[in-house]
């Protein structure tokens, strides 16, 4: 029997440490919105976050964070998260060690319960890719900026590094009877140096008719294809903390049966 795996898409947090900030009371009404709407679904939708999950990396801001997430986990939402490049330093364009062991305690064990990130590097090369199987959808987490590190670089470039693209294949190379989903933060086809994944051409090649769904952000410009190289739908979320042109704000939800995605956009009048 083929379950039913519902995605919702959120990106680009940008949360600060001052509750009043926008974003910060802005999620907490997306979250409230969220619990309602899926109230009594079963199983509960699985939330993705594709980075950027604050602004500058720092620990009040990630404490502030998972203030806002807790409605969710205690309502039992699976909660999936990525890193971006604001959740790495100051400005998303500048790399914070601190920063970086602030995501792994915070985010991937506090939010995801993650072992192992106590001991884990600031790289965090051991943690990724991240691989939960939630139903019968396998879910692969990428860190979009592990192969920016230790390099002059443009910080809204992302790079994944060879090691991580090596391992991806390997457990793309594993079958999996249910659908399989990769999120990451950068863009992974668009061709803006600024903006653009470095080794985008690698990954799309490791992914095509491996993987059923992508999901990424960092753009803040909301887009789909379906189907793109050999992928059956990818989706790029705007800033989830930011209306969209008609003051609304705007969510992607994919429902998974079996393998076919079926994905829904709505505008929530906040
Ligand atoms: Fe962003
Ligand atoms: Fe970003």
């Amino acid at each position: 029997m083929t379950t039913t795996t519902t995605i919702l898409h959120l990106s680009d947090l940008h949360i600060h440490r001052q509750r009043w900030r926008p974003e910060n009371r802005r999620l907490a009404r997306i979250v409230a919105w969220i619990l309602h709407r899926y109230e009594s679904a079963a199983p509960p939708p699985v939330v993705v976050i594709t980075g950027d999950l604050v602004d500058d990396g720092t620990r009040e801001q990630y404490e502030r964070l998972l203030e806002l997430l807790a409605p969710l986990k205690a309502a039992g939402l699976p909660i999936l998260a990525c890193p971006g490049n604001h959740d790495s330093g100051p400005m998303g364009n500048s790399y914070y060690v601190s920063a970086r062991v602030d995501f792994q305690r915070h985010v991937l064990g506090e939010v995801m319960g993650i072992a192992g990130t106590e001991t884990a590097s600031d790289r965090m090369a051991e943690l990724f890719p991240l691989v939960h199987t939630i139903g019968d959808a396998r879910f692969i987490g990428l860190d979009s900026v592990a192969g920016m590190i230790g390099e002059s670089f443009h910080f809204a470039q992302g790079a994944l590094g060879l090691a991580q693209i090596r391992k991806l294949r390997a457990i793309l190379a594993t079958p999996h009877a249910g659908p399989t989903i990769v999120y990451l933060h950068h863009h992974p086809f668009n061709r803006l140096f600024t903006e653009c994944l470095r080794d985008a051409e690698a990954l799309m090649g490791a992914m095509k008719d491996k993987v059923d769904v992508v999901l990424f952000g960092h753009r803040h410009r909301s887009a789909l294809w379906s189907p793109k190289d050999g992928i059956d739908v990818v989706i790029a979320a705007g800033k989830t903390t930011e209306p969209e042109g008609d003051d609304k704000f705007e969510l992607r939800e994919v429902a998974l049966r079996g393998r076919a995605p079926e994905v829904s956009r709505y505008h929530i009048d906040l």
